[in-house]
């Protein structure tokens, strides 16, 4: 019955959101033929972001329905961290990627700690961790884990892979901090997960941004077509003298734009990262929030030991400086040979957060296992053992239910179908404003492009009057690009799978915006 009530209430917000969004769009439309001047400023890449399914698109239902009582999200502003704020009554807030909260798992989490408060009292010492655990998590917690990661990803996930940790931001930190020293270089997608560049630069690291794709050129299978990584502007920079420590980017529906990195690239990226010697930090966060038809491409850790002979040696003994990287154990595909160890170079960072709850603060990061206690190695985390046994062995629990699985394929259910709303609603508008888009398949977050003559500056007061609110896509640009090598790139050495630094670049200059995309 609950289950039955909560369906149809989320129908009722469906198509109340629906109802909310159309109005909102039509005040906006209103808003923007009115204030457009005709001689507002040749565009500079106009851009903004919308993310989706949240739960200010929820304010009235939220307060009434939030199991825990807990109606009071903190008031909005933009000023206060788009990342990190919650919800104006009245508004649609666009602007945080936090879940909804009618879809926070209260009577899950609760059931759990039910259990566990019981297996505390009757199992007595043991029962859920409460003394010391070792740095990579408790080994019962580890395979439960794996054996539900392995059957979400559909590839096997070995406990000696995983260590737990406090969140994917947590994750970042915990790789900065065991492979980077200060100085070194982190490659960034931009635009990218603004909110990773802070931790990057907290170690002393150097970030570099690479303009992403405008599209890919083939497109996918699942039919986002949305920008990506562009591995050949790396591979170019690569070529040019570029050696990074790290390459940060979010394969899979990313943030912001929503882009998934087809196989290929992802192939290509590997071999790079072993010819060059860095390390690819896969933000996997939104790779189980997928609808798309068929599963997304497979992760970056799947990718290198398909690449790689399966005996690949796993030695995190090599995990030196990119000068170290040995020619001489590359083959001709880019590849360690298999008769030399080389060391995987793939570190995922994923977390409950997306498909859980942020407030839980766990996540996990996926390696080798040679590299994964490398990580685990930091020094707090031996001194004080894994860094959430407690939280940890309470979401083994919702997992070993078989809540985790009935979760997410609600989650998946629910954020599909609010994505449809937003894309029907925005298409409505998308002939007479001009603006484009696609169609998430998956993720958080739906990147929607201006027309010339808008700008976010515009756009903003427009969509604030209306009621919503939107994180410009200049946020999620926190570096500049290195606009005299990305301009050589652009005239000079396109790569087979052109695509649209170059149309970026040429707008930023037309525009005399500074900084690339600004
Ligand atoms: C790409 C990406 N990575 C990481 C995070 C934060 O993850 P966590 O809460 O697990 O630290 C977010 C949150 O929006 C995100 O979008």
């Amino acid at each position: 019955t609950q289950s039955m009530h909560s369906r149809r209430f989320l129908d009722v917000s469906l198509l109340r959101l629906r109802l909310r969004l159309l109005h909102k769009l039509r005040l906006l439309r209103h808003q923007l033929t009115s204030s457009m001047h005709p001689r507002v400023p040749f565009a500079v890449l106009l851009a903004l972001l919308l993310a989706l399914l949240l739960a200010h698109s929820y304010p009235s239902a939220s307060s009434s329905t939030s199991p825990n009582g807990n109606d009071a999200d903190a008031p909005l502003g933009l000023d206060n961290g788009p990342q990190h704020s919650g919800a104006v009554s009245g508004v649609i807030n666009l602007a945080v990627g936090h879940p909804a909260t009618a879809m926070l798992p209260a009577e899950i989490m609760a059931s759990a700690m039910e259990r566990a408060a019981t297996n505390l009292r009757t199992g007595g010492v043991g029962a859920v961790p409460l003394n010391y655990v070792s740095a990579r998590g408790d080994a019962e917690t580890l395979d439960i884990m794996a054996g539900f990661l392995t059957r979400a990803y559909g590839a096997t996930v070995s406990p000696e892979s995983l260590v737990v940790t406090a969140g994917v931001s947590h994750g970042i930190d915990v790789v900065c901090s065991a492979l980077t020293s200060p100085g070194d270089t982190v490659v960034v997608e931009l635009p990218t997960y603004f909110l990773a560049a802070s931790i990057f630069t907290d170690h002393g690291l150097r970030v570099h941004g690479i303009a992403g794709t405008a599209s890919y050129p083939h497109g996918d299978s699942s039919g986002n077509d949305g920008g990506v990584f562009d591995v050949d502007a790396l591979a170019w920079q690569l070529r040019g003298g570029l050696r990074p420590r790290l390459v940060y980017l979010i394969p899979t529906h990313s943030n912001p734009r929503g882009g998934i990195l087809p196989v290929e690239a992802r192939r290509r990226l590997v071999s790079l990262a072993h010819k060059y010697g860095f390390f690819i930090v896969a933000d996997d966060v939104y790779h189980l929030l997928h609808w798309g038809q068929g599963p997304p491409p497979p992760r970056f850790i799947q990718v290198e030991h398909e690449l790689i002979n399966p005996h690949f040696e796993d030695n995190a003994g090599s995990v030196g400086h990119p000068e170290g990287a040995d020619a001489t154990k590359i083959n001709s595909a880019g590849i360690c040979d298999v008769t030399h160890s080389c060391g995987s170079r793939i570190i995922s960072v994923s977390s409950f957060t997306k498909i859980l709850a942020p407030g839980l603060r766990l996540g996990w990061i996926e390696a080798s296992p040679a590299l994964a206690n490398k990580l685990a190695g930091r020094g707090y985390i031996l001194s004080g053992g894994c860094v959430a046994p407690f939280t940890a062995s309470i979401v083994a629990e919702v997992i070993a239910s078989g809540d985790q699985v009935a979760h997410l394929a609600r989650l998946n259910h629910h954020y599909r179908r609010t994505s449809v709303v937003l894309a029907d609603a925005l298409s409505l508008y998308s002939s007479s404003l001009g603006w484009s888009f696609h169609t998430p398949v998956g993720g958080y977050f739906l990147w929607l492009k201006l027309p010339p003559r808008v700008t976010t500056e515009l756009l903003a007061p427009a969509a604030a009057i209306a009621g919503v609110k939107f994180l410009p896509g200049e946020r999620s640009v926190p570096v500049a690009l290195d606009l005299k090598l990305a301009a050589i790139y652009a005239v000079h050495d396109r790569e087979p799978s052109a695509g649209a630094v170059g149309d970026e670049l040429d707008v930023s200059y037309g525009g005399g915006g500074g900084g690339g995309f600004s």
